[in-house]
C-alpha cells in the first residue's frame, strides 16, 4: 500500500515495528496503536485485564509512556448477558487506573463474536524511541516474562488446566510491561519488541531480518511455564504455532540436542508477553538486576546477536 511520506513520521507501516511514532515537535513525539482480539480466558474481568495489557504493551515496547486509550467493543447484546461486557470493560479500565492511563471515548458494535482491545496514545521524545530493529552484534538478549500463554490458552480451552494454572497464566498476561520498559529506559538499550502473536522466534527474526546480523538463543536459558512443556507434548498446540513456524522456516535452524518440544514453545504465539530486548552485555547484566529486583523473577539472558550466519536465529541447545 502506498502512504504519501510525512517528514514528522518517525515510525511508520512500513517498519514493522510495534507502534506508530509521529513528532509534534523537536522533544515530543506521540506514539499509537491499537490491538484487539477474542476472550483468551473465561473470566471476563480477567480477559478485559488482559486485553489493557496487552495494548498498552506496544507503547512499552517503544520506551513510551501511555496517557489515553479508547475501548473497542464487537459484543453479541442479542445472545449474551450486558453484564459481561461490564464485567470486561472494568477489568480494562481498572487496568488503565492501575497503568496511570486516561480512558477517553471508545466505540462499540453488534458482532455475534465478542472482541474487546483498545486503541492507545503515548509519548515518547524523539531521541528516545526503542526500535525492534536497533540491535548489533554483540549485544545480550533480555526476555521478561515466560513463554507458553499460546499453549496454555488452548489446554484451557479444552478444559484441561487447573484452577492454579489458569490464574498463574492470567496474572502473568495481565501484567504490565510498564516497570521493564521504564527500567530498560533507565539503563539504555538498542532494540525492543514485545512477544506477542509471531511467538518468541517470530519477534526474534523481526529484530534481525533488515540488519544483516544473526541471532543465537540457548533454550536451556528460556522461561517457559512447565506446565506449557506439559499440554505441548500431549499435543495441545495452538494453530498460530504452526502458521508461525512456516513463516520463518527459513530463517531458524534448530541445532542438534535441543528438546522436540522447543519449536512449538519457541513459535507459542503470546497474549500479552514479555518485552524482547537487546542490549550491551554490561547493561544486560544491570538491567536483569533491576528487573529481578522489581518482581519480574522469571526475566532471563537468553542468547545474543551475533555477526554471522546473517539473517538467522540459531537454536542451542
Ligand atoms: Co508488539
Ligand atoms: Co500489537
Amino acid at each position: 500500500m502506498e502512504v504519501p511520506r510525512d517528514p514528522n513520521l518517525i515510525v511508520g507501516l512500513d517498519s514493522f515495528d510495534d507502534a506508530g511514532v509521529y513528532r509534534l515537535t523537536d522533544d515530543l513525539a506521540i506514539i499509537q496503536t491499537v490491538d484487539f482480539f477474542t476472550p483468551v480466558v473465561d473470566d471476563p474481568y480477567d480477559f478485559g485485564r488482559i486485553a489493557a495489557a496487552n495494548a498498552l504493551s506496544d507503547v512499552y515496547a517503544m520506551g513510551g509512556k501511555p496517557i489515553t486509550a479508547m475501548n473497542l467493543v464487537c459484543f453479541p447484546s442479542k445472545s449474551m448477558d450486558i453484564s459481561i461486557l461490564r464485567e470486561i470493560l472494568r477489568g480494562g479500565v481498572d487496568k488503565l487506573h492501575e497503568a496511570e492511563v486516561t480512558l477517553v471515548g471508545g466505540h462499540s458494535v453488534e458482532d455475534p463474536e465478542l472482541k474487546y482491545g483498545l486503541s492507545v496514545t503515548g509519548v515518547i521524545h524523539p531521541c528516545k524511541v526503542v526500535l525492534n530493529s536497533g540491535a548489533v552484534p554483540g549485544d545480550s538478549l533480555i526476555l521478561t516474562k515466560p513463554l507458553g500463554t499460546g499453549i496454555i490458552n488452548t489446554a484451557i480451552k479444552a478444559g484441561m488446566a487447573d484452577e492454579k494454572t489458569v490464574a498463574m497464566v492470567t496474572e502473568q498476561m495481565a501484567s504490565l510491561n510498564r516497570r521493564a520498559s521504564e527500567l530498560m529506559q533507565e539503563v539504555g538499550v538498542h532494540a525492543c519488541t514485545d512477544v506477542t502473536g509471531f511467538g518468541l522466534l517470530g519477534h526474534a527474526c523481526g529484530m534481525i531480518q533488515n540488519n544483516s546480523i544473526g541471532m543465537t538463543i540457548y533454550c536451556s536459558t528460556v522461561p517457559i511455564f512447565a506446565q506449557a512443556i506439559e499440554f505441548a507434548r500431549m499435543g495441545l498446540i495452538p494453530g498460530g504455532t504452526y502458521r508461525n513456524r512456516d513463516f520463518r522456516a527459513h530463517m531458524v535452524e534448530f541445532a542438534a540436542g535441543v528438546p522436540d518440544w522447543a519449536p512449538d514453545l519457541l513459535f507459542d504465539p503470546q497474549t500479552s508477553g514479555g518485552l524482547l530486548i537487546s542490549t550491551s552485555p554490561e547493561k544486560a547484566k544491570a538491567l536483569l538486576e533491576k528487573l529481578h529486583c522489581t518482581g519480574h523473577r522469571d526475566t532471563a539472558i537468553i542468547g545474543e546477536i551475533t555477526e554471522e550466519p546473517k539473517g538467522k536465529v540459531t537454536v542451542l541447545e
